[in-house]
């Protein structure tokens, strides 16, 4: 290893620690459900998984994922076109279509390739991209590689802010493509999208909507469909991309579902399609049972909600303020990233495991504690976690 390099890296890496900003990563030992085994810590109730459904652990899921391995093999060996592509892959590429409301999906190894692969392959220098302020960095970077590759136009409206997109969908009038791109449930403050607004405008402005739904499949609409359900929308928006990386069995894995045209244009050019192994088959398998687990129980997405609606009131009861809203994730506000990290360690030494984020992940004086809820959480893990906030609270001085 080059020394110049690794002394320049552990002085960041120094600097990280001092700072308060070094990640320190906890190994678990044991499925994510309710409760996980962290190593050096015993149990833990989780509260920082994106397994909304609780599908990480359930039967049917693991089951499926250990006889695709008898039946697959262990791996896929190639990329899609080359021999990558098993029947287990367009099994589930039908069933995600038919989840999310469009004539087809194509599956990638994670949502960031998927979003990767979208604007690059998509857009030319006639074209513009129209991304919401607040976007995941995957959809960010995808913007950025495509205006490299493609030379496209892009602009960045305020977030949520419909009468800044009417603006920038005027200043991109008589592009060829317009792609108005938007996460579905906004990760780090988990608003919704205004999905209803957005695709009217883009109806009136010539212009294709793209949706980022990871944390919205499973968990928005009744059914667990999505935000176009929740929206009223469904069958409505042209591009939704997604995880199966969270409420769909939590592996790894994402899609994008639209036209049959559109993903057979993306298998035929989308880069991450044509360079990267096709998703293992026991993950396709997994997340294809989590679907059809989903189907089944749509009262796992109503307790879902159930819960989180129950552990919003109660954290503000007791005095702390989540930022309002209608989904799983719940935001508190901190202040300085220092007193986030700091409440997030002292949850852990409750057995509460809840992760701080800071700047610059969310901007500076907003630091957060973030809570996921899942529908495997039951009332009691819920009062746990709610007196372990309390008492970490008090002593932090926040209530
Ligand atoms: C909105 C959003 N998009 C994309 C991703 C990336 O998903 P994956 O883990 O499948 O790459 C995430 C994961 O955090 C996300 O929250």
């Amino acid at each position: 290893m080059n020394d110049t390099l690794t002394r320049r890296l552990q002085a960041e890496l120094d600097e990280f620690k001092r700072t308060g900003v070094y990640k320190r990563l906890n190994y678990l030992d044991a499925p994510q459900s309710a409760v996980t085994k962290m190593e050096g810590r015993g149990d833990v109730v989780i509260l920082s998984s994106n397994n909304y459904l609780g599908l990480c652990d359930v039967p049917e899921v693991i089951a499926a994922g250990k006889a695709a391995l008898d039946k697959y093999g262990a791996g896929t060996g190639s990329v899609r076109f080359i021999c990558g592509t098993f029947t287990i892959h367009r099994e589930l590429e039908a069933e995600l279509a038919k989840l999310v409301g469009t004539e087809a999906s194509l599956s990638y190894v994670s949502c960031w390739n998927a979003n990767e692969g979208l604007c690059p392959t998509l857009l030319g220098e006639s074209d513009w991209v129209i991304s919401d302020q607040l976007n995941h960095a995957s959809i960010i970077d995808s913007v950025r590689l495509a205006k490299v590759i493609t030379k496209c136009q892009s602009a960045v409206y305020r977030h949520s802010d419909m009468a800044d997109l009417v603006e920038k969908l005027e200043a991109a009038k008589g592009a060829r493509t317009k792609i108005i791109f938007t996460d579905g449930i906004f990760s780090m403050e988990g608003d919704v999208a205004k999905l209803a607004d957005i695709v009217e405008l883009a109806r009136k402005h010539d212009a294709v909507v793209a949706v980022d739904d990871s944390h919205a499949t499973g968990v928005m609409g009744r059914t667990g469909r999505g935000v176009a359900e929740h929206a009223g929308v469904l069958g409505e928006v042209d591009i939704i991309t997604s995880t199966l990386g969270k409420a769909l069995g939590g592996a790894a894995g994402g899609f994008t579902a639209s036209s049959a045209a559109l993903c057979d244009y993306l298998t035929q050019r989308s880069r991450p399609q044509l360079f990267s192994n096709a998703l293992p088959p026991t993950v396709a398998a997994s997340a294809l049972a989590a679907i059809q687990y989903l189907e089944a129980h749509p009262e796992r997405v109503a307790r879902l909600h159930e819960n989180a609606r129950w552990f919003r009131a109660a954290l503000t009861e007791a005095g702390f303020k989540p930022l309002p809203g209608e989904t799983p994730i719940i935001p508190v506000i901190l202040g300085e990233t220092a007193r986030a990290i700091q409440m997030s360690e002292m949850l852990l030494e409750e057995g509460v495991f809840v992760t701080g984020f800071g700047y610059p992940v969310v901007p500076q004086g907003h630091a957060r504690v973030r809570c996921q809820i899942s529908a495997a959480h039951t009332r009691e893990h819920l009062d746990f976690a709610l007196q372990a906030f309390r008492k970490a609270g008090r002593k932090l001085g926040v209530i």
